[in-house]
């Protein structure tokens, strides 16, 4: 039997599939104490072929040394290089040429994944090629686009870590769409700080984590060491919030 290949994109522009999808969530190793790596007993690899791709040019390992092709960068521009990535790597390892394709991802590859699967899907309707054997796409907590992916007011508040009162102001003077929207055209209004500060007080005051709602944060390090799996989770976390 042919292992399936799993292609990953994590996270958005700027995040490394290696650092975050391989070494903090999915991979075969996890970073542990003392600077050595640990054994992952829930690794995906241990069902497929996990091929990690740090996207896009300047990501991580990944390299370009024309230095205009670091300005060039969009989506569209994105999707074809991931294309390109793949072609040339299944004619590298021509043995997976007949594996069955999951592409996957998380957060931005909301956008990555799709628009990779759209391209690969023409590409295969070319005559003169092996088509490439996508067979499904998968994505967590994507980010497709900034008005139904990313809010978040009842959520936070049905996990009791905003009140009632920033729910309200949430819903009527800036929810996370507003607030995204004005945050990437640099163009964040006072009114849309206040109320965001509010529920980062309110939920930091609540004593959970806003990535990881059911991470206790306040707790002195040695009673929470017993809510962190093996404690090695635990310190990334603390370590990224
Ligand atoms: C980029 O430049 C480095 C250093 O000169 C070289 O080792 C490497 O092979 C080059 N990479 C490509 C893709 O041309
Ligand atoms: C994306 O970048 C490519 C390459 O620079 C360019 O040709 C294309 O017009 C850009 N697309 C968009 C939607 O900006
Ligand atoms: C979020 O806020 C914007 C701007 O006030 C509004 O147009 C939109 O309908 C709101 N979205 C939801 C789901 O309430």
């Amino acid at each position: 039997m042919t292992l399936h290949v799993v292609l990953c994109l994590i996270l958005g522009p700027g995040c490394s599939s290696l650092g975050s999808g391989a070494f903090m969530e999915h991979g075969p190793f996890q970073p542990g104490d003392n600077g050595l790596l640990v054994k992952n007993g829930y690794s995906w690899n241990l069902e497929s072929n996990m091929l990690y791709v740090e996207s896009l040019i300047g990501v991580g390992f990944s390299y370009s040394n024309t230095s205009s092709d670091y300005l060039r960068w969009n989506d569209t521009q994105t999707a074809k290089d991931n294309l390109r990535f793949l072609i040339n790597w299944l004619e590298e390892f021509p043995n997976y040429k007949d594996s069955e394709l999951f592409l996957t991802g998380e957060s931005y590859a909301g956008h990555y994944i799709p628009q990779l699967a759209a391209l690969l899907m023409e590409y295969n309707k070319n005559p003169n090629i092996k088509p490439i054997k996508l067979r499904a796409i998968a994505l967590g907590n994507p980010l497709l686009d900034l008005d139904t992916s990313v809010l978040a007011g009842d959520y936070l508040w049905s996990y009791g870590a905003i009140s009632d009162e920033t729910l309200m102001l949430r819903k009527t003077v800036c929810n996370d769409s507003k607030y995204l929207h004005e945050y990437v055209h640099w163009k964040l209004s006072q009114e849309c700080k206040d109320v965001f500060n509010r529920a980062s007080d309110e939920i930091s005051l609540r004593c959970v984590a806003y990535d990881d709602l059911l991470l206790p944060n306040c707790l002195s390090s040695s009673s929470a060491e017993q809510f962190w799996p093996k404690g090695k989770h635990g310190k990334i976390h603390a370590m990224a919030s």
